[in-house]
């Protein structure tokens, strides 16, 4: 169901068993996933991953698992995402402390953004962010994105809201 994307370096496949591990090792580093929602223990990881593949099922978009050509790594996700109660969709992104500052994040995020204007059709991909999260709002401005509104989340949090351009 999901379809696979590739770039230069990586592929975006969908979530398979396997990819658990790397879930659960990244939400356990309270470091490494403080922005994205954790630390969580064993078990809200897998229910994450388990999210990850039903948002494909519920949505017709969703996360990609990044894996390295190359060496077939599993080294995070990213993709499009559209919680419930959440007013639109947002990219979203997260990688493994190991493998940051490599341009994954900003390669897959490109093949992303091309797949939300020219396979889905949208008129406008999105993404916001906390704004203590440097990375995150770095890597937005280096796809191009503009701040188009300042906006309060169903989470209590006001954040930036960028749109970034057909690529
Ligand atoms: C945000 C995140 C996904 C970036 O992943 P990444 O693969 O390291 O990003 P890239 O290597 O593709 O970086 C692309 C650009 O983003 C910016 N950037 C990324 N990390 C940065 C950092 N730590 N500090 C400053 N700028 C940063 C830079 O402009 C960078 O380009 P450059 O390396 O040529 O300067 C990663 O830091 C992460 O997983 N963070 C935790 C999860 C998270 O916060 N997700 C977003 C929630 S809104």
């Amino acid at each position: 169901m999901t379809p696979q994307l590739e770039t230069k370096r990586l592929l975006l496949r969908g979530q398979e068993p396997e990819d658990y591990a790397v879930y659960r090792d990244f939400f356990a580093d309270a470091d490494a996933s403080r922005a994205y929602g954790g630390p969580l223990d064993a078990d809200r990881a897998w229910r994450i991953l388990a999210t990850d593949i039903g948002h494909w099922a519920l949505r017709g978009f969703g996360r990609w698992s990044l894996v390295i050509k190359a060496s077939g790594e599993m080294i995070g996700g990213c993709g499009l995402w559209w919680p419930e109660g959440y007013p639109r969709s947002e990219l979203t992104w997260w990688i493994v402390p190991a493998m940051r500052r490599h341009g994954y994040a900003l390669e897959a995020s490109r093949a992303a953004v091309r797949f939300g204007y020219q396979t889905l059709g949208w008129s406008l991909v999105e993404t916001h962010m906390k704004d203590d999260n440097e990375p995150a709002r770095r890597l937005a401005e280096k796809l191009g994105g503009e701040v188009i509104a300042r906006e309060l989340f169903p989470d209590g949090l006001t954040r930036n809201v960028y749109a970034l351009p057909r690529l």
